[in-house]
């Protein structure tokens, strides 16, 4: 196979497991340098796994996104061990339901965790690497967001009773999505969003509930499948498309949809 980012430097947070890890695989695949950090202490053992599999370079950093401190050092040491950042996929994030019957107490502590991890560790890994893509004057980001923000045609957004903060949490990155996408273009630094449906992975079996039938799994995607069409979107390079929102929903084909007409904006 040829390796279609092999020059590339890609940072992905979140890749101890699940989508993260599925990304960092099939990044590596393609010959990226590899960048990870996960909360979790077994995002080393995964980074030796990649670099043993792929034969790529991996930096493996256990980092808690939610904290400045820690971001900042995961990606001064990305630059200083591999000398740029060109890819940025911004993935970890956790789940948990917040049905409206929960007191008050308990969902204030959720939305702590949630919006922190999934909003405020977008903006503080996002807005670490940006200076260095500005300086390059090249980049390429990936939001990880959700179906609930972009559903397929016909239906609403929303992703059920129990999902207040998360889905708000991803309303949020949405909003970095697309300012970041104006405010970037003419440093020709594309940001896009890949919103998901059931794609196999902790945080799906913890939220379906159950462990999932032969049937079911069958039916949930493989985050193998989320990277493959992240590297489809990265490589529309500095041309391509930014700011769009692009849902990859069950018994859908996966593939980039049409690129959306960029509009202009009424404000500087
Ligand atoms: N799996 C799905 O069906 C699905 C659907 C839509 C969106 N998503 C999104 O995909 C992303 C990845 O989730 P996943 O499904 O692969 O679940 P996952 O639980 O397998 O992976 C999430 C990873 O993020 C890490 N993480 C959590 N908090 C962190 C922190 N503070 N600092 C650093 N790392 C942290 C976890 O340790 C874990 O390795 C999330 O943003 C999630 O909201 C998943």
């Amino acid at each position: 196979m040829s390796k279609r980012l092999q020059d590339k430097v890609a940072v992905i947070t979140g890749a101890a497991s699940g989508i993260g890890k599925g990304c960092a695989n099939v990044l590596a695949a393609e010959g990226a340098t590899i960048a990870i950090c996960d909360i979790n202490p077994n995002v080393t053992t995964v980074g030796r796994a990649i670099t043993s599999e792929h034969d790529v370079p991996v930096e493996a950093v256990i980092t808690d996104v939610r904290s400045s401190t820690e971001v900042a050092r995961f990606v001064e040491n990305t630059i200083a061990q591999f000398g740029k950042i060109d890819i940025l996929i911004n993935n970890a994030g956790i789940w948990r339901a917040t049905p409206i019957t929960d007191s008050y107490e308990k969902v204030l502590d959720d939305f702590e965790a949630i919006v922190t991890t999934n909003l405020k560790g977008v903006f503080q890994v996002g807005r670490s690497v940006i200076p260095h893509m500005v300086e390059a004057g090249s980049g390429e980001i990936i939001n990880i967001a959700t179906d609930h923000i972009v559903p397929p045609h016909g239906f609403a957004t929303g992703g059920g009773s129990r999902m207040d903060v998360y889905d708000a949490s991803k309303w949020g990155t949405r909003g970095l999505t697309e300012s970041w996408a104006k405010a970037l273009k003419p440093h020709k630094i594309r940001v896009n969003a890949l919103g998901m449906d059931a794609t196999d992975s902790a945080m799906v079996r913890y939220a379906s509930g159950q462990e999932p039938s032969p049937e079911i799994l069958e039916r949930w995607m493989k985050p193998e499948q989320i990277g493959e069409l992240a590297v489809e979107l990265i490589l529309e390079g500095p041309e391509g498309r930014t700011g769009e929102h692009i849902g990859i929903w069950l018994d859908h084909e996966i593939c980039l949809p049409d690129r959306k007409e960029e509009l202009p904006s009424r404000h500087p």
